[in-house]
């Protein structure tokens, strides 16, 4: 590191989901996913938790603004262009399961879904810009949940191991970066949207995350052994939903309830980095009258099949108390936790900590060791289109400038980090709240949350910014 830049061949970039880009929901033999049948909140928020206790359907009258998302599946070349523009390395999206497997035990893969990615890729590679695919990010096809029950059956795993060959051996040639699960650890906190899981009144959600979590693993790790054999030159990273965690007060009490807090996420990245479920499990488990069914073979595959980067999201720090009445419950916050007093907070309610990321980086380095990769990170914010096509975006370029900078310590002090793709690097169907108003890109795309507008690409100011970044990598911070 020289100059105050990033090390050489750091991955710039940014990152999108199908299910929050591509629209064309049912477009070329693309079956129905979990997330085609999620409205707009405020209807959205108790599917995203605990699924309403039955399959949600797409409700006639409502306005669902991902089915036509912001049209990348027809405009993904004037898209791809201008990230090209801002001078990308890597550009992180997701596979549509669903556009592969509509059914997601179908007998053959849709042709028409394949090409379509086989197109993307090749748009990316044109550019010099390394596609870094999720295999599943917030969405799978609707009739896994509808005929087997999401990820709490065991047969997905076949199902997903099948899907994720078909993958490497179409795009292995020509994709060298994978992450298995988006935020695998968000199994706990939203099931539906990250596992098909519907939890019945009175059932043991635990129970149902826990093991749907299970499943999840040993899938992941059978993809892991799958892209050794057809791969042998490709990464597997797994991803979770990162944050850091600080104990509200000195309290002793607090800082138990925050190693507490912290272990959840640990769970995820111990058994997919480490191999091996951590020490604390069984107690974790009978706290929460959790009794697993695993079959022989698991502990193996789990062993021998760890993943070689890992990945996270990171918006911002969870402070923890130990008290159940605390009066200031932190909103917009999926992981919980209450309001940190020294922090601003966004539009959103999510809290802002550029030096939380640095913690978060630094925790995740010193627990596993293994390359670090920052594959979400940004600003939701309603931006304004101002006459004369101009966005002045200047929160944003804030925030992210503060976070990088941050990034940039973190290497300095030792931290092996190989890239960065802040999230929603064009404006995107927000996963939480489904509407459009909520945009982290740094390219404005000309829609509203009830379909209006022209759906328009143009470059705001922080496009100009982030180019710069890239440009002098990461000296113009
Ligand atoms: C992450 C997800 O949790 O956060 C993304 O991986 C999501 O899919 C992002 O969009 C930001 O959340 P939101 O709710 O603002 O879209």
């Amino acid at each position: 590191m020289t100059n105050n830049q990033f090390p050489e061949g750091f991955l710039w970039g940014g990152a999108v989901a199908a299910n929050q880009v591509e629209g064309a929901y049912l477009e070329d033999g693309k079956g129905l996913s979990t997330s085609d049948v999620l409205p707009p909140a405020p209807a959205r928020f108790k599917l995203l938790f605990h699924g309403k206790g039955e399959i949600p359907q797409i409700e006639e009258g409502t306005y669902y603004p991902s089915h036509e998302g912001i049209d990348f599946y027809h405009r993904y070349k004037e898209d791809i262009a201008l990230l090209a523009e801002m001078g990308f390395k890597v550009f992180r999206t997701s596979i549509a399961w669903s556009r592969i497997f509509p059914s997601g035990d179908d007998e053959h893969p849709n042709e028409a879904g394949l090409k379509f990615y086989d197109d993307v890729i090749d748009e990316l590679l044109k550019y010099g810009i390394q596609p870094l695919i999720t295999m599943s990010h917030f969405d799978m096809p609707l009739a896994l949940l509808e005929n087997y029950g999401g990820w709490r059956n065991r047969k997905l795993i076949a199902l997903y191991e099948r899907y994720a060959r078909t993958l490497f051996k179409r795009y292995g040639d020509r994709v060298k970066y994978w992450i298995t699960f988006n935020e695998i650890n968000m199994l706990a906190h939203i099931p539906f949207i990250s596992g098909g899981i519907v939890i019945a009144e009175g059932e043991n959600k635990a129970q149902a995350v826990y093991q749907s979590a299970h499943h999840q693993f040993v899938a992941s790790a059978l993809a892991v052994k799958a892209a050794r054999e057809l791969m042998p030159e490709a990464m597997v990273g797994c991803m979770v939903a990162g944050e850091a965690i600080y104990p509200f007060t000195s309290k002793p009490e607090d800082s138990i309830e925050a190693m507490e807090h912290a272990r959840i996420t640990q769970l995820f990245t111990d058994v997919m980095v480490k191999g091996e479920y951590p020490y604390y499990t069984e107690n974790f488990f009978r706290k929460k009258n959790v009794e697993l069914v695993t079959e022989a073979e698991d502990a193996v595959l789990l062993r021998d099949h760890t993943v070689d980067f890992i990945s996270f999201s990171y918006y911002t720090s969870t402070a923890v108390s130990s008290d159940p009445d605390h009066p200031d419950k932190a909103s917009g916050n999926l992981f919980g936790g209450v309001v940190n007093p020294y922090l601003q907070s966004s539009d959103w309610g999510w809290q802002i900590d550029p030096l939380g990321l640095r913690c978060a980086l630094h925790q995740m380095y010193e627990r596993y060791g293994k390359p670090l990769f920052i594959v979400e990170n940004g600003l939701g914010a309603s931006d304004t289109l101002e006459p004369g096509d101009i966005v002045n975006d200047d929160y944003r370029i804030d925030y992210l400038n503060r976070h990088l900078i941050e990034a940039r310590r973190a290497i300095e002090e030792g931290v092996e980090l190989i890239g960065y793709t802040s999230w929603g690097c064009i404006d995107l169907i927000s996963a939480s709240t489904g509407e459009m108003k909520k945009r982290y890109g740094y390219i404005y795309v000309d829609r509203d949350n009830e379909g209006g507008g022209t759906l328009r690409r143009i470059r705001k100011k922080s496009f100009h910014w982030y180019k710069e970044v890239i440009a002098t990598n990461g000296a113009s911070l």
